[in-house]
């Protein structure tokens, strides 16, 4: 299974390969050895969809010497694109939508018994959400969708073209399945949703609320650690931040994306919102909570962006001060409001990547300012076991969701410890154990 994309993504393939462990097959290391291929794709940016038809070209070289390898598309890109994917790749034999991904057990086994092609993208199903527990990747972790889709329409955007409108789990559902996880020794849980704010809107028989869900998640026995995200500016209450101060294993950790700093721009992608208000929350995040760590996501480049936009949006950076920001350059899909308003994609190649890299540039130098202020801090570090670069140094998460690394000769994985802050770059924190 390759998975490209956002951490619902990431939930999804979790939850499609448990099926299909229910079912018999197991998973292997190498696409070689396997069976069945599956990419879980991403419509954001047209890169996303360059990868995965990129990997399928690969998979065509594997059935070429395996005839009996079933190759499946799942996600966004298969909701978005449907037959037309045969098109493109006609050695492809699923192609299951955002809807469908947990009947991917059925689809292969008819694929297996028939070699006839399954196409399943209907847009009516419900996300079938019964959870079922293994080929969990990492147990300690875990990420727990409690909403889908989204009910907003930036005009950049196609996600709610791929993943429909928005629902909500009900609480209890979504508590009743966080004790299991608990029980199964996660320790730190994220809960995922497009617009986590407006949480439990639609919910019968009563309303429910993001705040609700937090303290009835965090009162679940055991769990160290609660997060969540994505968080719209529009939609945030600041009431929520009490629950910050009220729930000790809520991590001071808000991903708040912003998008763009101009007025004019903000208007254009239907955001809903201005610089100063997004500016007042940031001030009543920071007041609540003094140490939370905040991210982004900006696009620059947007139809129309002047070099005036442009500045503003350095502004916003440089007064929000964000942990990380995730900043791309506009990359116009079909299905937004912004293809079908006819919105002019005129922002230049060049000028986009001049003010992606000027941002970034910027961003880091900030980000890295802030983090030597923690040099000499103590704080709890939840351990992800072996650093990627250095496997003789342990890797773990801060409160912030930063990753810090230590020095280690044990397996921290899965554990907590507390370490101090000796040295910072933007993107990392290093420290020794105490
Ligand atoms: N639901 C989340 C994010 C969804 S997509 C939210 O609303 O915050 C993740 C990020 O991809 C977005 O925040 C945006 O910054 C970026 N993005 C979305 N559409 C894009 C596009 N057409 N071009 C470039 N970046 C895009
Ligand atoms: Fe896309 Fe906007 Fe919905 Fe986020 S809030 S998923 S950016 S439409
Ligand atoms: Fe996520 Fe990409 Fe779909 S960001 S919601 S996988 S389009």
């Amino acid at each position: 299974m390759y998975t490209i994309g956002c951490q619902m993504n990431v939930l999804d393939s979790e939850l499609a390969l448990a099926t299909l462990e229910g079912d018999g097959l197991n998973v292997v290391e190498r696409a070689k050895e396997a069976d069945v291929v599956l990419v879980n794709t991403c419509s954001v940016r047209e890169k996303a969809e360059e990868k995965a038809y990129s990997w399928l070209g690969r998979m065509k070289l594997l059935k070429r010497e395996n005839p009996d390898l079933v190759i499946g598309v799942l996600g966004c890109m298969a909701q978005k694109e449907g037959k037309l994917i045969f098109r493109r790749a006609p050695y492809v034999d699923i192609v299951a939508g955002t809807a469908h991904f947990t009947k991917i057990d059925d689809y292969v086994r008819q694929v297996q018994a028939t070699g006839k092609r399954i196409l399943a993208v209907g847009r009516d199903e419900e996300v079938e959400t019964e959870r079922r527990l293994k080929a969990r990747e990492t147990r300690h972790s875990a990420y727990v969708a409690v909403q889908r889709g989204c009910d907003h329409h930036c005009t950049y955007c196609v996600v709610p073209n791929t993943r429909g409108m928005e629902t909500s789990r009900p609480l209890e559902e979504i508590v009743e399945e966080c004790k299991i996880l608990v029980g199964e020794g996660t320790q730190e849980i994220t809960l995922l949703g497009q617009n986590i704010d407006s949480y439990g809107k639609r919910l019968q028989p009563r309303r429910r609320t993001l705040s609700e869900l937090l303290y009835a998640v965090a009162d679940v026995p055991g769990l160290k650690r609660l997060r969540f995200i994505t968080s719209h500016p529009s939609d945030l209450k600041p009431e929520l931040f009490q629950a910050f101060k009220d729930l000790p294993n809520l991590m001071p950790y808000l991903h708040f994306p912003a998008q763009s700093g101009s007025d004019e721009v903000l208007k254009r992608m239907r955001r809903g919102y201005t610089f100063d208000r997004y500016m007042e929350l940031v001030a009543a995040a920071r007041e609540a909570v003094p140490d939370m760590g905040l991210a982004g996501d900006t696009i620059v480049g947007f139809c129309g962006e002047t070099e005036e936009d442009f500045e503003k949006t350095v502004e916003l950076h440089r007064r929000t001060r964000y942990q990380n920001a995730y900043i791309f350059m506009y990359s116009e899909r079909d299905y937004t409001p912004a293809k079908q308003q006819e919105l002019a994609d005129d922002v230049p190649l060049e000028v986009k990547k001049r003010r992606i890299n000027h941002l970034m540039q910027l961003q880091r130098q900030w980000a890295e300012e802030e983090n030597q202020k923690k040099i000499g801090q103590v704080t709890e570090i939840f351990g992800e076991g072996p650093s990627k670069k250095d496997p003789s140094k342990q890797e773990g998460r801060n409160p912030q969701n930063q990753v810090v690394i230590v020095e280690s000769g044990r397996d921290l994985k899965g554990q907590f410890y507390r370490a101090e802050i000796t040295a910072a770059t933007d993107a990392a924190l290093y420290g020794k154990l105490v």
